[in-house]
């Protein structure tokens, strides 16, 4: 069973800038909730116990958002609004599930990954890419289902339009599954059309077995100097370990670039 999610939240968020200079972009509001919680949604949907936060000391706004009590009960005490009551125990509930884990350099999603290490209890567990928001059909409750006929690694999968392949991961695939799973035997990083291998590409959300961090541990910085996950799932697979792409059926919204996260609102608002 997958009890456990890891979602990484130390990077700088510089496609997001000017708001992200003061402001943790998993805090933003979309049509009137931060982002984070869509997502933490979806992990008590799929029935997730315990969520890993990765932080920065200057992301420390995501911890004191979910701790802010003294500043609740001060105000319900005063004006005993049951709107704000009822928002304070939705923090609640979420502030339970939660532990907070630090990465204060931002060397990659690999070494943020690795800062879990000691707290990820069973063989497997579920990564989840804040930047990411699949809505309408819980894509990692569908990835758990797979996980648990296959016991393999799942990774949530897109088709995406053969114009824009060169900016995505895009998946080798090989054996067929089903209408939406398929087994991997690479992933590309932002191919050219030319030697695009599909038109699926990887999407945030991803089962992991624990044995990632002892290749995250032996891991050398790849492109751009920093420490990816992908590379660290390339080595296991080179070393066959299985995984699935799985092919999600939720309606998939970008919030980390300016342009989609203007998008995102006006989408969810139509929902
Ligand atoms: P991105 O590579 O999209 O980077 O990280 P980013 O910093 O969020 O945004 P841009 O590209 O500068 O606009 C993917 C996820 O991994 C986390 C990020 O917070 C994001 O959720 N991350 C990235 C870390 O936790 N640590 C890192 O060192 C890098």
């Amino acid at each position: 069973m997958i009890k456990q999610a890891i979602i990484p939240l130390a990077g700088l968020g510089t496609r997001l800038l000017p708001l992200t200079s003061v402001f943790a972009k998993e805090l933003l509001p979309i049509n009137g909730r931060p982002g984070i919680e869509y997502i933490l949604d979806e992990c008590i949907e799929a029935g997730i116990k315990e969520v890993i936060f990765i932080i920065s000391n200057k992301k420390i706004m995501i911890k004191n958002y979910f701790y802010n009590d003294i500043f609740y009960k001060k105000i319900i005490t005063k004006k005993k609004d049951i709107r704000i009551i009822n928002e304070y125990k939705r923090i609640l509930k979420y502030k339970k599930m939660i532990k907070f884990v630090y990465q204060n350099k931002p060397l990659g999603t690999g070494d943020a990954v690795l800062k879990t290490r000691k707290y990820i209890k069973d063989k497997f567990f579920l990564m989840l890419l804040p930047d990411d928001l699949i809505l309408k059909k819980n894509c990692s409750k569908a990835m758990i289902k797979v996980h648990n006929k296959y016991k393999s690694s799942v990774m949530a999968s897109m088709n995406v339009n053969k114009k824009t392949i060169s900016r995505w991961g895009i998946y080798k695939l090989s054996k067929k599954i089903n209408k939406t799973d398929y087994f991997i035997n690479d992933v590309i990083e932002k191919p050219s059309i030319k030697n695009a291998p599909s038109n699926k590409a990887v999407i945030g959300r991803y089962i992991l077995p624990k044995k990632i961090f002892s290749k995250l541990l032996k891991q050398k910085p790849g492109k751009g100097g920093e420490i990816h996950i992908t590379d660290a799932i390339q080595s296991l697979i080179n070393e066959n370990y299985k995984f699935i792409a799985h092919n999600f059926s939720g309606k998939y919204l970008d919030c980390g670039s300016m342009d989609g996260y203007i998008k995102s609102s006006m989408e969810i608002s139509k929902l």
